[in-house]
């Protein structure tokens, strides 16, 4: 999705912001554009496709101004083109914009724009940005140093939808102004210089003192000074934030893509996920401190996020339910945010996001506020916007996920959520201590079993170069080896395009079966003892109208058929998902380098869906 990043300093802005740039691709886009100050003009540059080719072009060397602003757009109104990319001038030149985000009522504000003179040359609803400040700041007849704060209040007080926006302006050309709703925006704090991006790891390398922007805050940059608004432009204070991730960590580290790196790196973000957690007689997590009364009055529990967020949801709720004896509905968030949900005050409502700034999580979230219910937020950024909404926040610590197809920040969601499951069991006493103890050191003992799971993935690299040019694929599971199906098929659509579909094994007769033929691919995953014969059933049911079986297993089982068995460590089916999602991460990848395809930044799809 749309990436942003400016900078006001010393230094020629132009290096620094596509440095910037190259370090949000990751999150897709389609179009990349700069504009920077050159002798007291605005000098734009953009091009259709990568920042490669922004790179290219005839001139971009000689810009030597000390700041700009950039962009890599994702193509919501209007298709990817050099016109429809940002930055957007309006018609004098003076205003230079990139946006993130929609503008949901860009077309009555053309019209009003139109109809006062302005010209239009994109399709984009962001061109109306940089036209109505243009339009404001004409209209004011007060000459003083607030005049372009004034217009942009005044502009964002008619945006309706969603923006962070940077604006430079040759009426204020040693100054930037920035400002953010409902899209993420942040301010790097540097020496005689100040940073801005969408995304804290484009501009991590520079410094590592953070200003995260709340909603309706503006922001006037100059190189020594940040001075923060409030929508009555009332000058407010606002805290520096120190961010732990070092710039390296968003580096590839030897790894042919992010995406492998980041399925070896899971045994490092459990531990780390898990830190002191468990050490202690009791759980503890930082920042929460439910209360037994509490706990023992919830109704339900709701757990809401989007993809794969959503199924580190769906593998947590057997646990749950298993030690927490309360009622758990796991939801798609842009269902949920419109289907008045039956939420009352003694409802919990736990929200997932890695990014935590996916639109359609975060509007669920404030519908639960609306509602009374307590909402707690489970992210992997520190400081990002969901956080910042809700009455709790807990974190994975996964480190920076670059890739766009989630793997470590699925396990350690998984994770986190059967230890908040554990905390609340803790208190609740509804189950033997027992239970919750073997828990704990199972979860304590994933590290190293994912670490034996990665030693060696030839099986699975031998299985996939076999199948990479099929069309379908079927996963199959029953209870937890169900959830992580979800999410193995999910993991293959994303990055090798092949349509996938997951069916609990049990729903097999009831319809799909149909699709079974000669040849067609099926991988079964099928780690909980209790259902293995029931599951072995299944799997005999697909082998005997020729499928090609993959099964994913920790228990011993014979060949009857399979093509081949992928041996995972044994653990809790609770926490299954954790290990026998890694062989499906490792396939999806297998299939995606086979096809030649981008592993990392597979087509459509953005890292950080910030729109509806
Ligand atoms: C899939 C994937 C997406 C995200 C989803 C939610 O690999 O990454 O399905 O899980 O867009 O994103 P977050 O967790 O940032 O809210």
């Amino acid at each position: 999705m749309c990436g942003i990043v400016g900078y006001i300093g010393n230094k020629k802005a132009s290096p620094i912001l596509i440095n910037g740039l190259l370090r949000l691709e990751y999150r897709g886009y389609d179009s990349a554009g700069i504009a920077t100050m050159e002798n007291d003009k605005i000098k734009l540059m953009k091009n259709k496709g990568r920042v490669n080719n922004l790179y290219k072009l005839d001139g971009i060397d000689s810009l030597v101004g000390t700041i700009g602003i950039a962009h890599t757009r994702w193509a919501t109104h209007g298709k990817p083109s050099k016109e429809n990319s940002h930055p957007h001038v309006d018609n004098s030149n003076s205003f230079a914009v990139v946006h993130n985000g929609i503008i949901e009522n860009y077309h009555e504000l053309k019209n009003f724009l139109v109809e006062k003179g302005y010209k239009f040359v994109s399709a984009t609803d962001t061109e109306v940005i940089p036209n109505l400040i243009h339009y404001y700041f004409m209209q004011d007849k007060i000459d003083d140093n607030k005049k372009i704060l004034r217009a942009v209040k005044n502009t964002c007080s008619d945006l309706k939808g969603s923006y962070a926006i940077e604006i430079l302006s040759v009426y204020n050309k040693d100054k930037m102004i920035v400002v953010r709703k409902d899209s993420p925006l942040v301010i790097g704090k540097g020496n005689g210089e100040n940073y801005i991006s969408s995304d804290i790891p484009a501009i991590l390398s520079y410094t590592k003192d953070f200003y995260l922007l709340d909603d309706n805050e503006i922001v006037e940059l100059s190189r020594n000074d940040v001075k923060f608004y409030n929508q009555d432009l009332k000058e407010i204070q606002k805290a520096i934030k120190s961010i732990e991730w070092n710039a390296l960590s968003a580096e590839k580290d030897g790894y042919e893509d992010f995406m492998l790196k980041e399925i070896y790196e899971q045994p490092r973000a459990i531990r780390e996920t898990i830190g002191a957690k468990l050490d202690n007689g009791t759980i503890e997590i930082e920042d929460l401190d439910f209360s037994k009364d509490y706990l023992k009055d919830i109704n339900k529990i709701y757990i809401v996020a989007c993809g794969t967020a959503m199924h580190a949801g769906l593998a947590s709720k057997y646990t749950f339910e298993k030690i927490c004896k309360i009622p758990i509905e796991v939801d798609i968030a842009s269902e949920f945010r419109y289907r008045d949900p039956l939420i009352d005050e003694k409802t919990l409502c736990i929200y997932i996001s890695q990014s935590g700034e996916t639109a359609d999580t975060i509007a669920a979230l404030k519908l639960a506020k609306t509602k009374g219910a307590k909402t707690l937020a489970i992210s992997n950024v520190i400081g990002s916007s969901i956080t910042r909404e809700a009455d709790y926040s807990i974190y994975t610590h996964a480190g920076p996920e670059i890739a766009v197809a989630s793997t470590k920040a699925y396990t350690s969601q998984v994770v986190l959520l059967n230890i908040l499951a554990m905390y609340f069991a803790e208190k609740l006493e509804r189950v033997e201590k027992d239970i919750i103890k073997n828990l704990k050191s199972d979860i304590l003992n994933l590290p190293s079993k994912i670490e034996e799971t990665l030693k060696d993935t030839n099986q699975i690299y031998e299985f996939a170069k076999k199948v990479y040019k099929e069309k379908d694929m079927f996963f199959l599971g029953r209870g937890t080896d169900y959830a992580v199906s979800l999410e193995g098929s999910l993991k293959l659509k994303e990055i090798s395009y092949i349509h996938s579909e997951a069916y609990a094994s049990g729903e097999l007769k009831h319809g799909p079966i149909a699709l079974i033929e000669n040849g067609v691919t099926v991988i079964a995953t099928m780690t909980n003892k209790k259902l293995l014969e029931k599951s072995i059933s299944n799997v005999q049911e697909v082998v005997t109208r020729g499928a090609k079986v993959l099964a994913v297993t920790s228990e011993d089982i014979k060949n009857d058929g399979i093509s081949e068995i992928i041996k995972i460590p044994k653990t809790n089916p609770l926490i299954s998902p954790i290990l026998s999602v890694i062989p499906m991460q490792l396939f999806s990848y297998y299939i995606s380098k086979e096809k030649g395809l981008d592993v990392d930044k597979p087509r459509n799809l953005a890292k950080s869906v910030t729109v509806e």
